[in-house]
């Protein structure tokens, strides 16, 4: 059951550290210039003891509208929508917006959706989920050379394909494409933990919209934003408070994530 406090009550934009941090937000390539590749922004929400679904994964059904609808603008700011393949899988979602935010981003001269992208090791993808059956927008596939043939076939006409030689995805890799061939400038990574920990593990995130929501879950079996937690990240990640609102029992932050010195980045995670 949902508080009934949380119809956006006491909704609240705070400034951090004396900086705009919306105008900030806004602006997310401003001096970024020497990145080339995209910006990456990742949104998730989380209950209050750190769990981001439960332990037999199912999808997120424990944030109000206003976290969805919070999830769908951070979706419409970017050029492309990025998933793990488990979280396609479990939550069989299409990527796509409503129509209201499709209309302002056409307004903005951008497409109406942003190109949805996936990515799998295995490539073991069934051309039957829902995503395939929504033409909203391109759909790209980043896997390897394991992926079976009759997926390839399966998946022809439905989505591009970039199969690389390697056994893994090469996270890098894939983002300088993305910004090379499909001219991608800002990501939305929407999960979930597996992929999200990779993308931190190589330097790859810059900001984190995390919604706080007003449960515990418990459960050593249920992960958290970086998965099940049983290794230390290898450095600690400095996450930088640039926004935060209240609005109900949830809290929305924004981080900027980077590492906040040499000296720092060099501390282990523990
Ligand atoms: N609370 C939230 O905001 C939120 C957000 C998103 C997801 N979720 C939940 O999180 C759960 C899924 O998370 P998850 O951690 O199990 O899975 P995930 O990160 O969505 O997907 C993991 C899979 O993605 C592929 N993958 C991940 N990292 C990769 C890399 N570096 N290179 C290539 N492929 C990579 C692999 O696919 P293959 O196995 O095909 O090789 C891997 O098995 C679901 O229950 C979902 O509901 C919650």
């Amino acid at each position: 059951m949902k508080s009934p406090r949380s119809n956006m009550r006491s909704a609240s934009r705070s400034k951090v550290g004396g900086t705009s941090a919306s105008r900030q937000s806004r602006s997310p390539r401003k001096g970024r210039a020497h990145i080339r590749r995209p910006f990456v922004s990742a949104t998730f929400a989380m209950t209050v003891d750190g769990k981001i679904t439960t332990r037999k994964f199912a999808p997120v059904d424990f944030t109000s509208r206003e976290d969805k609808a919070h999830l769908f603008r951070q979706r419409a700011r970017a050029d492309a929508v990025l998933v793990g393949h488990s979280t396609l899988k479990r939550d069989n979602v299409r990527l796509g917006l409503p129509a209201e935010l499709r209309e302002e981003r056409i307004a903005r001269g951008q497409t109406p959706s942003p190109i949805r992208v996936i990515v799998s090791n295995e490539g073991k993808i069934d051309n039957r989920l829902k995503i395939f059956q929504s033409g909203v927008a391109p759909i790209v596939i980043f896997s390897t050379h394991r992926m079976p043939k009759r997926v390839q076939n399966a998946l022809h006409g439905k989505a591009i394909l970039h199969l690389s030689k390697s056994q893994d995805v090469d996270l890098a890799g894939m983002l300088r494409i993305l910004r090379r061939k499909y001219n991608v400038r800002t990501v939305a990574c929407e999960g979930g933990a597996t992929l999200f920990r990779s993308l931190l593990e190589h330097g790859l995130i810059d900001e984190l919209n995390l919604t706080i929501a007003p449960y515990l879950f418990g459960g050593a079996g249920a992960p958290t934003l970086t998965g099940l937690s049983k290794e230390f990240l290898p450095a600690s990640v400095h996450c930088s408070l640039s926004d935060m609102r209240v609005a109900g029992d949830e809290c929305f932050l924004r981080y900027r994530i980077g590492r906040k010195n040499r000296a720092t980045s060099k501390r282990r995670a523990r």
